[in-house]
């Protein structure tokens, strides 16, 4: 490969590997020549996937989350050029407001003398400023008129989803809306054609738990959820479902029954509910070990890349302990901040960093003889 392309875009994430992108590019690069096909399981925003395909590899894009389906067909599975989405884009940024469901749930008007007071006559926050939340109904409504394809549905919805996160009430994720509108939140939406990369070759969706995928890769790239490791805390863990429900709110456009102080979803309202909680987001240590080590044994590939963060379920001997069973050929420790990198191989070392927030990067090979399709 000459010439490396790390450029993606996507939502603000917890979790997202923007930064590290290079890093796992190289680590590719370097170790596995041979590599074809990539299944990105945990994919996200699929700022990942976006680069594996940028840089030539056939990539499988995977989450439970409905939106990385929606993101997947956008960046991954469309070939059409931004000139064939711009006169849609056009019409969209030039809708006038309606007052739709979104608006009657989600919109926050300006209440009291102060312009900044975000809290609403019911007691609740709102994750957006109402302009903008009719400017998002009008364009529900219409995207449906210019089109039926999913994929150029999915680059429209992109591109309404970036505009919207742009403009929230939101510290990042959308358990909780914030007292005071920021300033952003004033600004009136403004769509743009998403970095499209219609070039490539053909590249997949799915949404399953990567505990379901039989399928062989010659590469599975995870980069599952982190849990928490702080005792104190404990069920502070990102869970995903909940945290960015509104994006799969709009995926769907469904009209969900809302709950709670967040009018989150009702199906992403309680950690109780089916799926609503990942096994990487189990309080439980054990739970989370065993399961992670099962799908690594279980996973049909020759190579496993790994992410993960310092701060997590599982410590540095877990993962040890789990990837010693192949050939490591990379075990790295990324400082997440700073991004530089350094290799951590022993426990001494990595304990003395300990108060920084780094990201592990681990490739082993498996033995191919028991995993090829
Ligand atoms: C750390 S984030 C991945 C971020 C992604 N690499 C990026 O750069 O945007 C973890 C992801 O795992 C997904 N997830 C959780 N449990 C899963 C499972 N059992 N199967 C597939 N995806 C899962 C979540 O929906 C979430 O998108």
């Amino acid at each position: 490969m000459s010439t490396t392309d790390t450029t993606t875009e996507g939502i603000r994430y917890t979790g997202s590997k923007r930064e590290i992108i290079p890093k796992i590019l190289a680590l590719i690069q370097e170790h596995c020549p041979d590599v074809k096909t990539i299944l990105d399981g945990c994919a996200g925003t699929t700022r990942v996937s976006q680069a594996l395909r940028k840089n030539g590899f056939a990539v499988t894009a995977n989450d439970l989350a409905e939106y990385t389906q929606t993101f997947g067909r956008c960046y991954l599975q469309n070939t059409k050029p931004a000139t064939h989405y711009q006169p849609w884009i056009d019409q969209l940024n030039n809708l006038d407001g309606e007052s739709g469901w979104f608006t009657k749930h989600y919109g926050g008007v300006i209440t009291t003398p102060d312009k900044e007071n975000a809290v609403q006559s019911d007691g609740k926050k709102r994750p957006w400023q109402v302009h903008n939340t009719q400017k998002l109904d009008a364009i529900l409504t219409k995207i449906p008129q210019f089109t039926s394809d999913p994929i150029e549905k999915s680059v429209l919805l992109t591109s309404a989803i970036l505009a919207m996160d742009k403009v929230d009430n939101t510290m990042g994720h959308q358990v909780a809306y914030l007292k005071k509108w920021p300033k952003r939140s004033y600004d009136p939406i403004h769509l743009v054609v998403p970095s499209l990369i219609p070039t490539g070759k053909p590249c997949q969706i799915s949404q399953r738990s990567i505990f379901d995928i039989p399928e062989y890769y010659d590469l599975i790239y995870l980069d599952p959820p982190y849990g928490t490791n702080n005792q104190k805390t404990k069920t502070t863990r990102v869970r995903y479902r909940s945290y960015y429900h509104l994006w799969t709110t709009v995926c769907r456009n469904d009209q969900p029954t809302l709950h709670g102080a967040a009018l989150r979803r009702q199906d992403a309202s309680s950690d109780g509910l089916p799926g609503a909680i990942s096994v990487f987001e189990n309080t439980n240590h054990q739970i989370v070990f065993e399961a992670t080590k099962k799908l690594i044994a279980q996973l049909n590939c020759k190579y496993v890349l790994f992410s993960y963060g310092n701060k997590s379920k599982l410590s540095e001997a877990d993962l040890r302990e789990i990837f010693n069973e192949y050939k490591v050929l990379a075990f790295s420790i990324f400082d997440h901040k700073e991004n530089a990198m350094k290799s951590a191989t022993t426990n001494a070392e990595w304990l003395g960093d300990q108060t920084k927030y780094q990201e592990f990067l681990i490739l082993v090979e498996k033995d191919v003889s028991t995993s090829k399709a």
